[in-house]
């Protein structure tokens, strides 16, 4: 996680109101110049300025779009900023207002840790193993996985690279014929995905990137189709099985929706397993009067139960599922980055190097490239 030095003291001197006029003026100022993206995990006094929001998928697709802009503002975390970097012009500039605004789950999957056990596990199963990671991970780490002809993916789009992936190996086909895949950094994700189609839990083993040859065996390793790289999302890990069971006790119909970054458990007991982007749509598609458990981050929970209220939309959780991360992201940091761009600074520039900046491109393109003949993007349970 990068460090972000403290804001000089004025800024938390100004009321909300003083930021929020600064910042209008500001975004005045810049006008085309400036593109602000904001994930729907942000909170809501930061989605107020955002010209677009979306998922891990829209965002990257929006930040590829953004040829006019010079600077892309982005309130997400630093993948997300990296990716935009990638996707975008080099003379174009993208920022994150808070450094420290970094994901748990990408720290999991360290290049170097991602390369030892690439050479641990290609030296015993070959050349069959194809890498996918989950968009939330390093710069350094997709570009290892476009090097080595793989994939990127997100929430929306996880079965339909895995299918490439897989390249026709089917539930059916025995273990050690056909393509394997290594997923990064997030089990859930991975094991959701390939469990919906249709793969047995036995079919894939955990790889924990801390113990020699991820604590498995050989023979473990053999025989599995997928290869779950130990990783998880800090925030999605705290929906359980007994939240569910609590859920079903209530005299309301409830119907629970969790995102994939749920554990498998959890996705099991659900009614509804799905994108970002499919949980959004599928609460603006639901019936008035109908009635929502939802299993993710409780900025975007908060958003659709004030958007939607003739649904009743609740957390999944009793407890604050928050990705604090994103969180850092406020108001100061905003004005202080459009201040700084209007006073000819650019300050916390993103910025991928560029041998990193053309591999990573490979996997985010070959992404990209899928999307057309994505699955929906439910991760339907099976
Ligand atoms: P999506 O935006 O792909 O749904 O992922 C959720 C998430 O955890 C973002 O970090
Ligand atoms: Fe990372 Fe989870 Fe936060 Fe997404 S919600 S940025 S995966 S910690």
């Amino acid at each position: 996680m990068l460090y972000q030095l403290p804001l000089a003291p004025k800024y938390s001197q100004m009321t909300p109101d003083e930021l929020r006029a600064g910042i209008l003026g500001f975004k005045e100022r810049l006008g085309r110049r400036l593109v602000i993206l904001g994930h729907h995990y942000q909170q809501d006094e930061v989605i107020e300025f955002a010209d677009f929001t979306g998922d891990s998928l829209r965002l990257s697709q929006l930040a590829a779009e953004q040829t006019d802009a010079d600077f892309i503002v982005f309130c997400g975390v630093h993948f997300m900023a990296e990716s935009a970097d990638i996707l975008t012009d080099e003379r174009q500039v993208v920022i994150l207002p808070d450094l420290s605004a970094g994901c748990s789950m990408a720290d999991m999957a360290h290049i170097d840790q991602v390369e030892e056990a690439w050479e641990a596990i290609t030296r015993i199963l070959g050349p069959s193993l194809t890498p996918i990671t989950y968009v939330n991970s390093s710069a350094a780490v997709k570009a290892f996985v476009g090097r080595s002809e793989g994939a990127c993916c997100t929430s929306s789009n996880a079965r339909a690279v895995l299918e490439w992936a897989l390249d026709g190996a089917t539930p059916e086909t025995p273990a050690g014929v056909g393509r394997r895949v290594i997923f990064l950094p997030d089990q859930h994700l991975g094991r959701n995905t390939a469990y919906a189609m249709g793969f047995p839990l036995e079919s894939m083993v955990v790889y924990d990137p801390r113990q020699p040859l991820g604590g498995l065996s050989e023979d473990q390793l053999r025989a599995a189709r997928f290869i779950l790289w130990k990783g998880h999302c800090s925030v999605h890990q705290l929906f359980n099985p007994a939240q569910v069971a609590a859920i079903r006790t209530l005299p309301e119909p409830y119907r629970v929706l969790v995102h994939p970054e749920c554990s498998w458990e959890v996705c099991q007991k659900s009614d509804l397993v799905g994108s970002t982007d499919f949980i959004i749509r599928t609460i603006r598609d639901a019936p008035s009067g109908s009635y929502w458990a939802v299993g993710t981050e409780v900025h975007l929970v908060r958003r659709l139960a004030q958007q939607y209220r003739d649904r009743h939309v609740r957390s999944l959780a009793t407890i604050q599922c928050l990705c604090t991360t994103m969180y850092r992201i406020d108001l100061k940091h905003l004005y202080w980055t459009l201040e700084s761009l209007c006073e000819g600074r650019t300050v916390n520039r993103i910025q991928v190097d560029a041998e990193t900046r053309r591999w990573s491109r490979v996997a985010l393109d070959r992404m990209l490239s899928l999307r057309p003949a994505a699955s929906p993007a439910a991760v339907a349970r099976r």
